[in-house]
């Protein structure tokens, strides 16, 4: 029977002036948010414990801090804190007309190594529990976000064919699924799209597993390249 891991997350606010709406979200919206990822990662062998919540001002990381740019590498080696095991969560707004429209981005365990200091997930602030995102506010994308943090990719990656996700019990979609359309099957291989796994494009509330599959993957994940032995 495989254990458990507590892994400590970092969770650094990054807001653009102390408003709610400029990313200055409360305590309490963190917690919830830790809450969440506990109820949906229970029985994958991993919970989270808040170890601290830093707060910093600055416009230019909570507007541009998108994927591949030199404004999130920088927030990143300003912040980050902790080990390998340790899961830093930055929440931003996404602003800037490249960022707009993102809900979070995340490294994989395999890339901590050759990158260290990028290792993290970045969030939307308002698509914490309770926040101000429509559909996608019930916390699930730093559910999703930490899917990939821990080793997952998305069951639509590659389309109906190929290898997809390296997970037999998710089956093959050709496209994300977007809203909540149980039932949809977009493959001629076996199964209906797994439009309710953590890891597809749906709305929040739609959302509600991950398979056996996905967790045999991310405890082999994070044991290889995190040294986290369940
Ligand atoms: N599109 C983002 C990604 O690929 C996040 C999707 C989050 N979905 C949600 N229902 N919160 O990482
Ligand atoms: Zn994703
Ligand atoms: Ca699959």
């Amino acid at each position: 029977v495989a254990g458990n891991f507590t892994i400590p997350v970092i969770f650094n606010v990054v807001y653009a002036s102390m408003n709610i709406s400029d990313g200055y979200v409360p305590d309490s919206q963190v917690q919830a948010q830790i809450d969440v990822m506990n109820q949906d990662y229970n029985g994958t062998g991993l919970s989270f414990q808040l170890q601290n919540i830093t707060r910093t001002l600055n416009a230019t990381w909570f507007n541009n801090a998108a994927p591949n740019v030199d404004v999130q590498t920088d927030m990143k080696n300003a912040l980050r804190q902790g080990d390998v095991k340790t899961l830093n969560i930055y929440t931003v707004g996404f602003t800037s007309s490249s960022a707009l429209g993102l809900l979070g981005y995340s490294t994989f365990p395999a890339d901590y190594a050759g990158d260290p200091m990028n290792d993290g997930v970045v969030i939307l602030y308002s698509s914490l529990p309770g926040g101000s995102e429509a559909s996608f506010n019930l916390g699930r994308t730093s559910t999703h976000e930490v899917g990939h943090w821990v080793g997952l990719y998305h069951p639509f990656q590659g389309g109906c064919d190929g290898p997809g996700d390296y997970v037999d019990d998710t089956p093959a979609e050709a496209i994300p699924a977007a809203g909540c359309p149980i039932g949809r099957d977009t493959c001629s291989s076996p199964g209906l799209d797994p439009v309710q796994n953590y890891m597809d494009y749906s709305n929040d509330a739609c959302m509600n597993n991950f398979t056996p599959g996905q967790i045999a993957r991310l405890q082999s994940q994070i044991q290889t390249y995190r040294g986290i032995q369940l």
